[in-house]
């Protein structure tokens, strides 16, 4: 390995620490245990919220606002809201009524940690937290982008974003679903929070709509190859490594990528979308290496 790309690895490995570091700071702040019988509901909520997961979205949040210089307390905050609906969204992900499983992020999961009442509270309340974040003026000062980031983050967040994604995928269990309606399913299931999260950074940046085309190309492209590698990492990946039950997704008979394509052409699709989502930062230099980096690891990841 060349020393320019040992480089770039570490410094992608440490905005990867960095931002975790910074998101678990935010969650510790803001979900300080009330001493009434709330506590319990904090207390599930913090176990869900911190120490935990790759902090994916708020690294490319990150990432994307540290293009145009913004402010990096205003991006933890909305970083921090969008990863909220991210844990809401695995906490609900978990439940009976949902996948049913019992491991998340190498723990047990909030329903079996606490209980099913708690776990929909904690999902609930995480819910609520991300727009109570993204309202408060300590995130941006103009009044305008704070309602952009809202607007933008509700959208993603349900019927036309996760939720309804999250709905699409339970219908797969049932149906025979073609690769164009498995596409827009992930698109909304997964890819919807991810491109919020690079649109955030642009909002926050005061990036014009139309200055977005290349960072919305780019979002979209790893949104699908970042499902894809989900899916891929439930056939044969490592469950210590990824902390949650694998093989999972054959077993509820889930129309994927995988059982639409192959394995092979499965990855061979989702590394044909990494290039492509490179492609769409070439109006960028060196600034953006550290977007182009999330975009491999969307693929090369193990967990
Ligand atoms: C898991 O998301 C659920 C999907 C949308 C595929 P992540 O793989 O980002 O989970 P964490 O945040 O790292 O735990
Ligand atoms: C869940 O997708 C995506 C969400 C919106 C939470 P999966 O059900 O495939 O996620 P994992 O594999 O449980 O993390
Ligand atoms: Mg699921
Ligand atoms: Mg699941
Ligand atoms: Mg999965």
């Amino acid at each position: 390995m060349s020393a320019a790309v040992a480089d770039a690895s570490l410094s992608f490995e440490t905005a990867l620490r960095d931002v975790a570091a910074e998101i678990d700071r935010q969650f510790d702040h803001l979900l300080a245990i009330p001493t009434d019988p709330r506590s319990r509901l904090y207390e599930a909520m913090r176990y869900a919220a911190i120490g935990g997961g790759k902090r994916l979205r708020p690294l490319l949040a990150f990432a994307t606002a540290g293009l145009f210089g913004v402010d990096r307390a205003c991006t933890a905050r909305a970083a921090t809201a969008i990863e909220c609906i991210h844990v809401y969204s695995l906490i609900h992900d978990d439940l009976p009524a949902m996948d049913d499983d019992d491991l998340r992020r190498g723990k047990p999961t909030v329903h079996r940690a606490f209980d099913e009442a708690t776990a929909i509270l904690a999902g609930d309340c995480l819910h609520a937290l991300a727009f109570e974040i993204l309202a408060d003026p300590a995130t941006h000062a103009d009044p305008f982008v704070r309602a952009e980031l809202v607007a933008d983050l509700a959208r993603a967040a349900g019927p036309g974003g996760m939720a309804g994604g999250q709905m699409m995928d339970l219908a797969a269990e049932q149906s025979s679903f073609d690769l164009a309606t498995v596409t827009r399913l992930q698109a909304l299931k997964t890819g919807a929070l991810i491109a919020c999260s690079v649109e955030a950074g642009a909002i926050l940046g005061r990036v014009p709509p139309e200055g977005r085309t290349g960072l919305r190309g780019y979002a979209r492209d790893i949104g699908l190859a970042f499902q894809i590698a989900d899916d891929i990492l439930d056939v044969e990946g490592d469950e210590a490594a990824v902390g949650k039950q694998l093989r999972k997704d054959e077993a509820a008979g889930k129309e994927t990528f995988l059982t639409l394509l192959g394995l092979d052409r499965a990855r061979e699709q989702a590394r044909l979308l990494v290039d492509q989502s490179i492609d769409h930062l070439r109006h960028f230099g060196p600034e953006a290496d550290l977007l182009r980096d999330i975009a491999r690891y969307t693929l090369e990841r193990d967990r």
